[in-house]
């Protein structure tokens, strides 16, 4: 936060943890279980591309993690009102690990792309999809498939059941995400 004035530093803050408590009420949806998997179908995850596209790597990593460490201490904020140390090691532990993770990832090639600039929208929308949805979903199969005894083949495939939901959900984040931006400023450079 060098370099920042604490007008600055107190705005940044302020939409971090509002986009925190935006990934909060996504968990109020409850979770729909598929049956073959024990992971369900959530809106949650919208709430991660939303953070990493509104505030980039730094204070999207930020927010996410803050929403994760309130998660691991005991705050049911996970959907379907979920929370606990216990969860992090359970067959979703792989989806939590990577969406920390993923404000890095997209933050980053967000700026190195300029896919944040108006006519790019087509580069943030591939950066969504690619390294928010492709990252989270293998990162989230593998350890499924290391903590629930799966052969892996089977849990990346079961994890096709998301895409559908995830490709949705990942584009309404590019579409939130861009009119936000262009009516508040979040400081992302482009
Ligand atoms: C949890 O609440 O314990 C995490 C659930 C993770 C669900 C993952 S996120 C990516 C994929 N898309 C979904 O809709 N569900 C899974």
């Amino acid at each position: 936060m060098r370099g920042m004035t604490n007008q600055q530093q107190i705005k940044h803050l302020t939409q971090t943890a509002m986009v925190t408590a935006l990934i909060i009420v996504l968990g109020f949806f409850p979770g729909i279980p598929l049956g073959f998997i024990p992971v369900p179908i959530i809106l949650q995850n919208m709430g991660i591309f939303l953070a990493a596209e509104l505030l980039g790597r730094k204070y999207g990593t930020v927010a996410v993690g803050l929403f994760l460490a309130l998660a691991a201490l005991g705050l049911p904020i996970l959907s379907g009102g979920r929370g606990g140390a216990a969860v992090f090691v359970g067959p979703t532990g792989g989806y939590l690990a990577a969406w920390l993770l993923a404000p890095v990832l997209i933050g980053t090639l967000l700026q190195r792309t300029h896919a944040a600039e108006a006519q790019n929208w087509w580069r943030e929308l591939l950066i969504v999809w690619i390294a928010g949805i492709g990252f989270i979903d293998i990162v989230g199969a593998v350890w499924l498939a290391v903590q629930s005894n799966m052969a892996l083949p089977v849990a990346l495939l079961s994890n096709l059941a998301f895409i559908p939901g995830d490709l949705i959900k990942g584009t309404l984040a590019v579409v939130i995400a861009r009119r936000v931006r262009s009516v508040v400023d979040f400081g992302i450079p482009a």
